[in-house]
């Protein structure tokens, strides 16, 4: 087995779309970087994932070079419904803070990115085996790997961990360094994708007695459905006429009558699940994205925080490269969970007032109050469209413009 070695300014570990966005936005300033991905790129472009981006995200990609096509497909959405034994209530999200979401798989997003980086010919080693740290607490830090039998080593100045939840960044570090918060919930996500134009013009999110329900899409051809299930159900276990039958009994009137269960075209269950890690500095290594926290995904907000983080990773490392120190860097962590832990909070929030949870009488009576509260309240329905379409993104201690 033969030995290569090569040198970069970043090595970033990961080609999801925080991988990829950070690529994207540092070659733009010059930056050299190489992105390591331990799949191929189909297999990348294969996972269904999230699909709401905050007006915030879309500004990034723009920034990125990379919103054309976004413009062109994305849907728009001013409000999204909530519905709560037989109660509907639409949560006037551009009324009420002059903002809106827009609809765009994060499968395109992918798709655009891993296009951009090929026009720029900006480096990217797909299928890299044993992608392995060294040297991350000093100041020349190296990365191997393994290719086609072969071992690389690129020498760096920094790594961007942007691997995931399951990736080797987070594992590389001693455990008295990490400090991590997390909850997991007692039930899963059921995913399916169809080819059907979406009963429903805008996303909607049902608590009922048998669960909860989302109705969502990823174009006007294609619609997204969600049903809470059983963490311990496999998807064999859920035929489509099974899925189609819960999908329309928790989402109630008007909906079930319109929906045809078209043949689901991707299914999978997905487990819920809040998580931090803190910091996000190790050395010359930075988390990003779901290397860093996980939220569940009741808020929508799993791929907005992965693209804020690589929008302040960025920013710090531009600043180290244009000679104006390392502020930015050191500041890198505390600037990031300012706004993880609010999405985290939100994503927390609404996870519990929408689902059915084993418990007792009094949580029950809770989530009713707070429902009621919410469908009632314009303050309470201000603070959740704040939230829902996204907090501001800071530059440098003041607001993005958008
Ligand atoms: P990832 O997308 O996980 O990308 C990390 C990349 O690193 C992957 O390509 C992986 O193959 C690669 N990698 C891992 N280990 C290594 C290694 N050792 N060497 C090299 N490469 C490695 N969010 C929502 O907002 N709404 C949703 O509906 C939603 N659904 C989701 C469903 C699932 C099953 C999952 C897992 C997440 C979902 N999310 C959702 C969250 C959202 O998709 C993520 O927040 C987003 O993908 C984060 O992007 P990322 O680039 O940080 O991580
Ligand atoms: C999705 O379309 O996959 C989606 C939308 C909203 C969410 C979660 C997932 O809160």
């Amino acid at each position: 087995m033969t030995s290569r070695e090569t040198r970069t300014q970043v090595v970033i570990v990961g080609a999801g779309p925080s991988g990829l966005l950070l690529g994207q936005l540092l070659q733009r300033q010059g930056i050299d970087a190489v992105i390591l991905e331990r799949r191929s790129a189909d297999y990348v472009l294969g996972r269904i994932r999230a699909g709401v981006l905050e007006q915030g995200s879309v500004d990034v990609l723009e920034h990125a070079g990379v919103a054309a096509r976004l413009h062109a497909e994305g849907m728009r959405h001013d409000g999204v419904e909530i519905r709560f034994r037989g109660r509907r209530h639409r949560i006037e999200l551009k009324a009420l803070t002059g903002r809106n979401v827009t609809i765009y798989g994060q499968t395109e997003i992918t798709r655009d990115l891993m296009d951009a980086r090929v026009a720029s010919g900006a480096p990217s080693v797909y299928e890299a085996e044993d992608v392995t740290l060294h040297d991350w607490d000093a100041t020349s830090p190296r990365v191997s790997y393994r290719e086609h039998g072969v071992v690389h080593e690129i020498a760096c100045d920094f790594i961007a961990g942007c691997d995931g939840y399951h990736g080797v960044c987070r594992a590389s570090i001693p455990l008295e360094r990490q400090r991590t918060f997390e909850r997991v919930y007692p039930f899963g996500w059921l995913g399916v994708l169809a080819d059907m134009s979406p009963p429903w013009a805008e996303l909607v999110y049902a608590n009922s007695e048998c669960g909860f329900a989302l109705a969502s899409m990823r174009s006007r051809t294609r619609v997204r459905c969600y049903v809470q299930c059983p963490l311990e159900d496999r998807v064999e276990q859920w035929s489509d006429q099974r899925f189609w039958d819960e999908f329309r009994r928790r989402m109630g009137e008007e909906i079930a009558d319109r929906v045809i269960g078209a043949p689901s075209i991707e299914k999978s269950i997905a487990p819920l699940r809040s998580f931090v890690v803190e910091p996000l500095r190790f050395g010359r290594m930075f988390l990003a994205g779901d290397a860093a926290h996980i939220v569940p995904p009741t808020g929508a907000k799993g791929l907005n925080l992965a693209i804020s983080d690589v929008f302040y990773l960025h920013e710090a490392l531009r600043d180290f490269y244009c000679a104006r120190g390392d502020r930015a860097l050191d500041e890198y962590s505390i600037r990031c969970l300012r706004r993880i832990w609010r999405a985290e909070r939100f994503s927390w929030w609404m996870t519990r007032q929408l689902h059915q949870f084993p418990g007792d009488a009094f949580s029950r009576r809770m989530q009713e109050t707070e429902l009621e509260y919410l469908f009632d309240s314009p303050a309470a329905q201000e603070s959740m469209a704040e939230n829902y379409v996204g907090l501001p993104l800071e530059q440098a201690g003041v607001s993005m413009p958008v």
